[in-house]
């Protein structure tokens, strides 16, 4: 085809029309980032990154939106993301939320609401952290049992940002100071500065327009599990009747690491652990878990699973558990443990017939390497008859993808127990301390029914019993 002057036009609009079929959002050039400090944390075996940035209001009218830019190859990976006034704790947790996605862009955006409109040339100091999650590429990409092994992340020596940023620099922080490879930047560029275990890329004093990237690579040692738990199941029973909480978790571990380039020797593996050496494979987990956790049981596919080890004191209850051979990059090892505590642990009656449960949302393993959850159901069977479900958690609420109250019917329920479940994504282990908090209703008589329906299925089952022992009785005599 040959493009004529006539036809030129129709072509222009045919693109222009496309495009604006796909306009990706660009958020109002409402702000710039006066001084700007990103912290990339590689210490553990997911990314947590931290913003702290001074903005400016550079429009004349007051403005209450501030938009996160986010590299849409992460964003789907992205978790846990929390914004304050670094110089206003009391301000509380900014109410953030992902602007509707635009497939096609190379940047999507968290739309952050601040509390007070900021005026004309005012400034606000942001904290920004969230996490990333399967951050990392191991390479080489196989290793053999007893070799180190080394993870790769790849992100913007700029910090990706939707402003003209005036000032800004970026650290790395690995967890050793074995780090053989990184990205050096053009010579124009302040050079980056290795410190022991710290990176760090600028101090940019050039202003930076919005959305610009400087696209670097690390290399980092990192001979300890990539743990992942592609999905946690966390049922939490309740039952006043019985005076008592049950626990169970289902888990979906895999392990994100260097897959093993030879055949696993487990005669070599024997003899290595007398010296306890670091190793890329998950071979325990320790949970730390509440005062009064008892009838602990941990199974696999297999069965239970001899290899654990409970302690439980006043203090504290231990569970430290060693799954059946050591999970190596790109092994997977499903996984169930439970165990029950006492009703007055976790559940207090306010006026009447209204309770409160405050329970941890997680209680996964606590690893010095840290442990990423990608989906996360926490389900929580309230007694038959509770009504009036309402919840908090301070997980945050981005993190949450679904919440819903429903009945779970079992064996001896009439009614069906009250189950509330809330599903979360892209979690990680730094956030066992948040806690779910549910209020609900729970009658006398709702409470009477269970007792009821186990003292008629019981005789229900004499009855049944008594018929055929007459039937046996009858066959015995001809
Ligand atoms: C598993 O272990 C528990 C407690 O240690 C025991 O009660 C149960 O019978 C065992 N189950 C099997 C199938 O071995
Ligand atoms: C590592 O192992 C997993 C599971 O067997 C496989 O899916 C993946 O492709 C392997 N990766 C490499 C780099 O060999």
């Amino acid at each position: 085809m040959r493009f004529t002057p006539a036809s030129l036009p129709a072509l222009l609009l045919g693109l222009s029309s496309t495009f604006s079929a796909v306009a990706a959002f660009v958020p109002p050039a409402s702000f710039k980032n006066a001084n700007l400090v990103h912290v990339v944390s590689a210490e553990k075996n997911y990314i947590k990154e931290t913003i702290n940035v001074l903005i400016e209001n550079i429009v004349k009218t007051p403005v209450d939106e501030y938009f996160l830019a986010i590299p849409s190859d992460k964003f789907s990976r992205i978790g846990s993301l929390e914004v304050k006034d670094r110089k206003d704790s009391a301000a509380g947790q900014f109410v953030t939320e992902a602007v509707e996605v635009d497939s096609s862009s190379a940047t999507q955006y968290f739309r952050i609401s601040l509390p007070k409109s900021l005026a004309a040339g005012a400034q606000q100091t942001l904290g920004i952290t969230y996490y990333v999650l399967s951050a990392y590429r191991p390479l080489p990409a196989t290793i053999t049992q007893d070799e180190k092994q080394y993870l790769v992340y790849d992100f913007s020596a700029y910090c990706p940002s939707a402003y003209e940023t005036t000032k800004q620099k970026t650290e790395v922080k690995f967890p050793s100071s074995d780090v053989p490879d990184f990205t050096q930047l053009a010579a124009a560029l302040p050079q980056a500065q290795k410190q022991g275990s710290k990176l760090t890329y600028g101090p940019f004093d050039k202003a930076v327009p919005a959305g610009a990237l400087l696209p670097v690579e690390v290399r980092f040692e990192f001979t300890k599990p990539v743990s992942h738990v592609e999905r946690l199941e966390r049922d939490i029973e309740v039952s006043h009747w019985g005076g008592n909480v049950a626990f169970e978790e289902r888990y979906e571990l895999y392990n994100r690491g260097a897959n093993l380039s030879t055949l696993f020797n487990r005669v070599k593996w024997a003899q290595s652990q007398f010296y306890n050496p670091p190793t890329p494979a998950i071979k325990e987990m320790k949970f730390s878990l509440r005062p009064g956790s008892e009838d602990v049981y941990y199974t696999d596919v297999i069965g239970n699973v001899t290899t654990s080890r409970f302690r439980s004191s006043k203090r504290e209850a231990s569970l430290e558990i060693k799954p059946r051979y050591p999970v190596f990059g790109g092994w997977k090892f499903p996984f169930t443990v439970g165990w029950n505590s006492d009703a007055k642990n976790f559940v207090r009656q306010l006026s009447g017939g209204s309770y409160v449960l405050n329970v941890p949302f997680l209680e996964g393993p606590k690893q010095q390497e840290g442990v990423e959850y990608e989906q996360v159901r926490l389900q929580i069977l309230l007694p038959e008859g509770a009504e009036n479900v309402k919840y908090f958690t301070s997980i945050p609420a981005g993190s949450i993808a679904e919440s819903t109250v429903s009945l779970h019917k079992t064996f001896l329920d009439t009614v069906g127990r009250t189950a509330l479940i809330i599903e979360a994504r892209n979690l990680v282990d730094d956030l066992r301390d948040r806690e779910v908090i549910v209020s609900y209703d729970y009658s006398l008589l709702s409470s009477l029914r269970k007792p009821v329906v186990v003292f008629s299925s019981a005789i229900g089952l004499f009855v049944a019993a008594y018929l055929i022992g007459g039937v046996e009785l009858k066959f015995s005599k001809n």
